[in-house]
């Protein structure tokens, strides 16, 4: 069983991952940790909430902090919409967060269960990162680390080498990328590695299932975006990597390597940099995984939306 927690900045992608989670017989949600990120931490905590409302997932949600560490945010709500959610002007869901930052829960649950949980990052690593300042033990109390972050090659979505999440927060995912001994990458090209045509996609939405109905609505807006922009294939950065926390026997292709955050650069702020021909004295904190399995990345995302047949 994976005892899941995952940090989420929702996002039209990490609902989508959420909902993969949430429908497998062997993972369990233990909490929801809320970044800000896709768009501000109000909308992407009222995401989260109106997502388990939806789904009927009774995990805690702790929100957590509002700006990356040092920088101004920026946003993508040219993706996701103004709301992250594709701007259906969706009823707000019933219950509110938790009363806990989520950097504290963090530390707090890994103390409850030593050894047990997995932290999936499905968001800017700034949560993370802040809970390593207070607890530089952390990683020792958690199972696995899995991160979507980066572009292992320089083929970036930002800004030329740079993917969002890392992007956003570059010194929060340095303070990860140094102080984790061993995490797993799963990253933007692998996303494009692994992309869903949209005919197919789009059938698989229009089921009658609540999730498939409240999903249709909120990715929508992404959908038609997506295809103007990137053409016949859907892409789900944080599906990807919710398959690989999952299913880690799905994994075709990984390499362990040595992982860097740039944070200097003019072009190439927030950009990671692989050391692919070992040239530094680091040793390999990253496992990246660059091919997963096609058809079990789409057995979970069909069981995700109910898809009948699953
Ligand atoms: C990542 O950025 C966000 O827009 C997505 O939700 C995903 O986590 C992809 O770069
Ligand atoms: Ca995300």
């Amino acid at each position: 069983q994976h005892r899941l927690l995952i940090d989420t900045d929702p996002g039209v992608d990490d609902a989508l991952a959420i909902l993969m989670a949430h429908a497998h017989p062997d993972a369990r949600i233990e909490a929801l940790t809320i970044a800000a990120g896709n768009v501000g931490l109000v909308h992407t905590v009222a995401n989260a909430l109106k997502l388990c409302e939806v789904a009927g997932i009774d995990a805690p949600v702790f929100a957590g902090c509002t700006t990356p560490l040092v920088h101004a945010a920026e946003d993508a709500s040219y993706v996701h919409g103004r709301d992250g959610f594709g701007d259906t002007g969706y009823t707000p869901a019933a219950r509110a967060p938790h009363d806990e930052h989520a950097a504290l829960a963090m530390l707090r649950l890994s103390r409850e269960a030593p050894g047990a949980l997995t932290f999936v990052m499905l968001g800017p690593l700034t949560n993370l990162a802040l809970a390593l300042r207070l607890d530089p033990s952390l990683p020792s109390r958690v199972k696995r680390l899995v991160i979507m972050g980066g572009a292992v090659t320089g083929r970036g979505n930002t800004r030329i080498p740079v993917e969002f999440n890392i992007g956003f927060d570059p010194e929060a995912a340095r303070i990860v990328f140094e102080a984790w001994p061993a995490f797993e990458l799963v990253d933007w090209e692998a996303t494009l590695r692994h992309g869903i045509a949209h005919d197919t996609f789009d059938a698989w939405v229009a089921g009658d299932d609540p999730r498939a109905r409240f999903y249709d609505g909120i990715s929508r807006q992404t959908r038609a975006w997506s295809a103007a922009r990137r053409g016949e294939q859907w892409h789900s950065a944080d599906g990807l990597a919710m398959a690989a926390v999952l299913e880690p026997d799905g994994v075709v292709e990984r390499h362990e390597r040595a992982a860097f955050v740039e944070l200097d650069g003019v072009l190439t702020r927030g950009a990671t940099v692989i050391d692919w021909d070992r040239r530094s004295e680091r040793a390999a904190n990253a496992t990246i995984v660059t091919h997963y399995d096609r058809a079990r990345f789409e057995t979970m995302i069909r069981a995700a939306l109910g898809v009948r047949n699953a």
